[in-house]
């Protein structure tokens, strides 16, 4: 054991208190009530970067803080330099009834650790830090420069960090940003991921009468919004769950033959999926295997759907207006502002003249794929094998980290995506956990990191 792994191993019930510490902030980058929740947590996040030994500042953006936090450098070597991404951001945790514990207040039960953001992503981040703090409590020597960009916008698009990593670019080259906001198949399953989807959301309101209407004296000659809405929404996809807007496949990259190999080998069965998942039946895009079809395929899905009365008992109303919050996940190679553009498109074709429509544009995020076998991609797969001790696969996901394709276009570097979460973290659902046995292996999976992601830059 190396004396950084034996300080990780020492120092592990501090590490698992100072998570829990973290957790307690309901940092929720999508409700501005919020604000002062997220100064709390980046200047929490500051001081424990401090103690560390990094130099550390708050940045404004214009939005939530970004927490800068540097390893002090040595000018007389030139040593690689690499970005470690996380976001301090968390998901809302509602509804909040079906917590066992409550979201912000980390309960431990067994192997896991509940709190909302404990995979998504304080967790997963905080082993980078720990790894960091182990090398200099030890007087081990980092073979590279690291900056740490913890973002608090992560969960609502990351707005404000593409202006931000162009102001800093001098500053943030690197040779690639690493990044563990991802997921795992399995404990005995590691992997690498080397593709994620892109997003494109888009708010769709449809407006009818100046003001609810009584629909016994109205009901037949005014048109109805909510009934409107879901139609010109149904129109979105066929049975066969194949989006029907025109244009929308046209740049979309078919998967490969290796692909479809590698993702056969993956730890899930349907069955398994359908009773996780609690539906009575798994349903996707025709020609493709649920796993495909989660990752390699793009979707339209309704987020939220809004209209009319929704209280308690019946109202007997025409609705003034609804709305629906839309998002596209998308592959690789759609562009996030076209598909925007296909679908308002659509949607204001098919629109009737008896309503207003209105298509918000939200925010949006390139799909993102990396070479598997490019030498940093090697070189984290070698550091995942040696602190699990078994054979990571190759994963594509299906989430978006919006800033991935940033990094690659303003700081001309790949990220490495070697995400520590559980298919059950239960990640914006109630009961989030993250897995202290994880935890311990993504310390030793970063610290295993630098030196292989720093011979490759020397060779190179
Ligand atoms: N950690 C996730 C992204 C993720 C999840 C990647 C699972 C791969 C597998 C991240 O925090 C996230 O949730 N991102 C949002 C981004 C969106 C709001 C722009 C997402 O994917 O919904
Ligand atoms: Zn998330």
């Amino acid at each position: 054991m190396t004396p950084v792994e034996r300080y990780l191993t020492e120092h592990r019930s501090r590490f698992i208190q100072e998570l829990c510490d973290y957790l307690r902030f309901p940092s929720i980058s999508a409700q501005p009530a919020h604000a002062p929740d997220m100064r709390a947590c980046a200047r929490w996040l500051v001081e424990r970067c401090r103690a560390i030994g990094l130099k550390t500042e708050l940045c404004t953006t214009g939005g939530n803080p970004v927490v800068v936090a540097r390893t002090p450098r040595d000018r007389r070597q030139r040593k690689p330099h690499f970005v470690v991404y996380g976001h301090y951001d968390v998901q809302p945790p509602d509804p909040l009834d079906l917590w066992d514990s409550p979201p912000f207040e980390p309960s431990i039960r067994g192997d896991l650790l509940f709190a909302r953001g404990s995979s998504d992503n304080k967790g997963q981040h905080m082993a980078h830090l720990n790894a960091v703090e182990a090398y200099f409590a030890t007087g081990t020597e980092l073979p590279c420069d690291l900056t740490f960009v913890v973002e608090g916008e992560e969960e609502v698009g990351s707005t404000h960090l593409g202006r931000f990593l162009r102001d800093r670019k001098a500053d943030l080259r690197c040779e690639a940003i690493v990044i563990s906001d991802t997921g795992i198949p399995g404990r005995e399953h590691p992997a690498l991921t080397y593709a994620l989807r892109g997003i494109c959301a888009l708010e769709v309101v449809v407006r009818g009468p100046s003001r609810d209407l009584h629909s016994g004296i109205f009901g037949g000659c005014v048109d109805n919004p909510a009934m409107v809405l879901c139609q010109m929404l149904a129109s979105l996809r066929d049975a066969k769950g194949r989006i029907t807007i025109p244009g929308f496949y046209d740049d979309v990259v078919p998967i490969g033959a290796y692909e479809r190999r590698q993702m056969k080998r993956l730890p899930f069965t349907e069955r398994q999926e359908r009773r996780f998942l609690g539906v009575k039946q798994l349903f996707g895009e025709a020609g493709y295997t649920f796993v495909e079809q989660r990752s390699a395929r793009p979707t339209c899905e309704i987020n939220g759907l809004t209209s009319g009365y929704q209280g308690e008992g019946s109202k007997t109303i025409i609705p003034s207006w609804a709305s629906a919050k839309l998002t596209f996940r998308l592959v690789a190679n759609q562009d996030p502002s076209r598909v925007a553009q296909l679908v308002t498109r659509h949607l204001k074709k098919v629109c009737p003249p008896t309503v207003r429509l209105e298509v918000k544009g939200g925010h949006g995020g390139a799909p993102y794929m990396l070479d598997p076998k490019s030498a940093f991609a090697q070189a984290s797969l070698r550091a995942v094998r040696s602190a699990f001790q078994c054979e990571p696969v190759l994963l594509r996901e299906g989430g978006s980290i919006p800033i991935v394709t940033d990094c690659q276009r303003i700081l001309g570097a790949d990220a490495l995506l070697i995400g520590l979460a559980l298919p059950d973290a239960n990640a914006h659902s109630p009961n989030e956990s993250f897995s202290l046995s994880i935890f311990d292996r993504g310390m030793r999976m970063s610290a295993h990191l630098w030196p292989e992601l720093s011979k490759v830059s020397r060779e190179r």
